[in-house]
């Protein structure tokens, strides 16, 4: 089924982001929601450790403000942290009355929320189920919209760009109308009309060589947007999750910083726990001292890996909190009860994007990003731990009250027809996969953990003609679901480079082996980049 030629509201994504602003809009006009593979498939769906919010006596708002700016090294808009954390408890309530059930515990005087506890965390505040958090959420959220008489749902389906009146030739009222959007199994391309288009298509992991993330996030919603003349922010900011599964059979396999949060110890190959004396919180310290320390402790040793060790649990400890991953490590041949855990980091978040409003509302009128695409300025140089689902349920939520107060916006009455080569290349596939791997090898080896001005400009000229190359392949030839995501990936390496050769400091996840030291938070500053 083709979508129609319009909607009220235009949705880019099904993971946790695009779900609850289409719930929350619904009622209001006819929605589309578009996604580029199956219905569940987002980094959402493969969340483990949960989502953090205040939710018991022992905690406060406080306390999670002060965690949030600490782990963000002095980026964070403080008052979008408060606001952010402040509105969580009603959001995850609406979230349990949608059917949601996170993981409970008994405490002698009833049932109560167990709360687990990640990395720069200073208390127990976060919500899960079990370990797979993030398959219970989008269950809960799929299977309320399900039964909405107002909302379509294209599996299947890539957007490739925005539609704008500029485009158009427009000289006025410049504003978002719509959408190209590929069938990527028939491979025809449809314009979309909408009031409302919202961007909710996650993050950027696939450029990076390793990365816990699902094939789907190849950064497309920033791209889009940046080549829609929206401004970017703190795209340098790439988070590197500390414990990736190393297995050959372990393709993006986290192991969740929940196993340190019931005391797993991260531990070199000759069984030295590293991490004491790096931080205080040792092995639960943020993320960003914890990859950088066992980076260094790679490079020192020549190692492959190091370990994660949680064999002071029982067994059945193990088997009740983790069921997924100890069920992965068996599959590997590790069992996790009795030896430790090889584990290395990789690319997990991008704690920049397109810049909004803490409502997610864009520079440009009629285009909202809300979710990982976005950047709202809760995250800083380092997002805290589970502080993504919350913004995005949050930000979401808000979202969708903010177009319902908006003045109807005119629909666009007639799109220009996408236009693009038809030839078909027998050697496409080659071209596309050869670029893409030296895309994703080139980001890891010059911009990865550890950085400098001279690998960065070396990228940068790599990067360059990479881009030349795909443009021109791009135009000639037939659309297909690899090439748009070629075509994204390179411009996001791009701004990903150009945005840390523009910051001459290291802060946060940013670590520049020529600028080790950190400007005054003073002078902080969030990196914007906007299209020429
Ligand atoms: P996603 O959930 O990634 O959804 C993006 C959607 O957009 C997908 O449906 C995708 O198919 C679609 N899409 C992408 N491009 C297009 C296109 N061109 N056209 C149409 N559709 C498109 N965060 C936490 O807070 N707590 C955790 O415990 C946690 N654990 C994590 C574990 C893993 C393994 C990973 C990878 C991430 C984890 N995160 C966690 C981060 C968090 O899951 C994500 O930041 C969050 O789920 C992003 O939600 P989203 O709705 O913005 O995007
Ligand atoms: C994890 O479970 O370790 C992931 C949590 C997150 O990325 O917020």
């Amino acid at each position: 089924m083709a979508p129609n030629p319009g909607y009220d509201y235009v949705v880019l994504g099904s993971g946790i982001a695009g779900l609850t602003f289409a719930l929350n809009v619904a009622e209001q006009g006819s929605v589309a929601v578009i996604t580029k593979k199956n219905r569940a498939e987002s980094n959402t769906n493969y969340a483990q450790g949960g989502i953090a919010c205040v939710t018991s006596d022992e905690d406060s708002f406080d306390l999670h403000v002060r965690d949030t700016l600490e782990a963000g090294a002095g980026l964070c808009h403080e008052d979008v942290v408060r606001g952010i954390v402040e509105e969580g408890p009603a959001r995850i309530k609406e979230l349990i009355e949608l059917g949601m059930s996170f993981t409970e515990r008994e405490t002698g005087h009833g049932q109560e929320l167990d709360l687990g506890r990640e990395g720069g965390h200073s208390k127990r505040r976060i919500l899960h189920a079990r370990d797979v958090t993030g398959r219970e959420i989008e269950k809960a959220l799929l299977a309320a919209l399900a039964a909405h008489p107002n909302v379509a749902m294209f599996e299947n389906h890539a957007a490739i760009d925005l539609i704008t009146r500029r485009k158009m030739g427009f000289a006025t009222d410049n504003r978002c109308v719509g959408v190209y959007v590929l069938d990527c199994a028939s491979g025809r391309v449809d314009a979309v009309a909408a009031q409302h288009v919202l961007l909710a298509t996650g993050g950027c992991g696939k450029v990076y060589l390793y990365t816990t993330n699902p094939d789907i996030a190849t950064g497309d919603g920033v791209a889009m947007a940046y080549r829609a003349g929206v401004p970017v922010a703190n795209m340098e900011f790439i988070q590197f999750h500390p414990t990736c599964l190393f297995h050959p059979k372990a393709k993006s396999f986290l192991i969740s910083e929940a196993v340190r949060g019931e005391g797993g110890i991260l531990r070199n190959a000759e069984g030295k726990a590293f991490m004491h004396g790096v931080h205080p919180l040792e092995s639960l310290a943020p993320r960003d001292i914890v990859a950088r320390a066992i980076d260094a402790e790679l490079k020192k040793s020549g190692a492959k890996c190091v370990y994660l060790d949680i064999t002071h649990q029982s067994r059945e400890f193990l088997q009740e909190r983790f069921p997924a991953i100890y069920a992965k490590c068996l599959e590997c041949g590790i069992d996790m009860a009795i030896e430790p855990i090889p584990v290395v980091p990789a690319a997990h978040y991008q704690c920049g994007g397109v810049m909004t409003t803490p409502e997610g509302r864009t520079e440009l009128p009629g285009l909202w990003a809300v979710g990982e695409v976005g950047c709202t300025g809760l995250h800083g140089a380092n997002r805290l731990a589970s502080n993504s689902l919350l913004e995005a349920l949050v930000v979401a939520h808000r979202a969708a009250e903010a177009v319902k107060r908006e003045k109807p916006a005119l629909r666009q009455k007639s799109l220009p027809p996408w236009e693009s080569g038809s030839a078909q290349d027998p050697d496409e596939l080659v071209v596309i996969y050869h670029n893409w791997r030296e895309i994703r090898q080139l980001m890891w080896d010059y911009v990865g953990i550890v950085r400098t001005t001279k690998r960065l400009r070396r990228a940068a000229s790599r990067l360059h003609s990479l881009s030349e190359e795909v443009q021109e392949y791009y135009w000639n030839y037939k659309m297909t679901c690899d090439l748009v995501e070629l075509r994204n990936l390179v411009l996001i390496a791009s701004l990903i480079v150009d945005s840390a050769l523009s910051r001459h400091e290291s802060r946060g996840l940013h670590f520049l082996l020529d600028h080790p030291e950190t400007d005054g938070n003073e002078t902080a500053v969030d990196t914007v980049l906007r299209p020429g």
